[in-house]
């Protein structure tokens, strides 16, 4: 092995490290999360966790600065269950305590990546949501928004092959707060999908 991958494999570890500790420390106790993948600035979770004091959420964006505004929108709205958290929405489902469910997912207005080569990318795909799987019991429900509409058909193509969940058009949405990309976007198309 050269030593820049050691490095890098070095890299991975210690971040996978701080993470998990970090993770443990905030939810040392059995709990079910409302998690929000690519929340941003937080508008759309603090707003969610002001209206829902009896649920645990947690946010998660790849952009410490994006969590950090959030972490302060929160702490001015003087609120004891959201956290917000930088990290990676897979590597963070995966580094979550044992003992930490999900109760409800929402994926906002994710990285729509439009050109074929990226769409690996993409969050909402098969692995994720086999990934996702692991952290949720029977009847839990993932809610995805996009404005971009070649995305949307993605995804329903994705939940029409799915082993693990299922689409349900008839559950309304819980909850309408305008997202900062919500705002910029002239339509968008939701869908609600169930764990089976
Ligand atoms: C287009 S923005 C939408 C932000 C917000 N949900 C909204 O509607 O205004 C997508 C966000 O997802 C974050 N993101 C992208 N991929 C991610 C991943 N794999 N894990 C966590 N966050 C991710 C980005 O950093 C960005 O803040």
């Amino acid at each position: 092995m050269n030593s820049g991958y050691e490095q890098h494999l070095k890299r991975v570890e210690l971040r996978r490290n701080d993470l998990e500790e970090k993770l443990a420390e905030l939810f040392p106790c059995e709990t079910k999360l409302s998690l929000e993948i690519g929340c941003g600035h937080g508008h759309w979770l603090v707003d969610y966790a002001a209206g829902h004091p009896e649920k645990s959420c947690l946010g998660v964006d790849l952009i410490q600065d994006r969590v950090s505004r959030a972490g302060r929108k929160r702490d001015r709205a003087k609120l004891g269950n959201v956290q917000f958290v930088k990290g990676e929405a897979f590597e963070v489902i995966d580094l979550l305590p044992a003992h930490v469910r999900l109760s409800e997912v929402f994926i906002l207005f994710p990285d729509p990546w439009p050109k074929k080569r990226h769409w690996k990318n993409r969050i909402f795909r098969h692995a994720f949501l086999s990934e996702l799987a692991k952290r949720c019991d029977s009847g839990v429900r993932c809610h995805f928004r996009t404005d971009y509409e070649p995305y949307f058909e993605w995804a329903t193509e994705v939940v029409a092959e799915e082993a693990l969940w299922r689409r349900d058009e008839e559950i309304d949405w819980p909850f309408e707060k305008e997202t900062v990309f919500q705002r910029r976007a002239d339509s968008f198309q939701s869908m609600i999908i169930v764990r089976k």
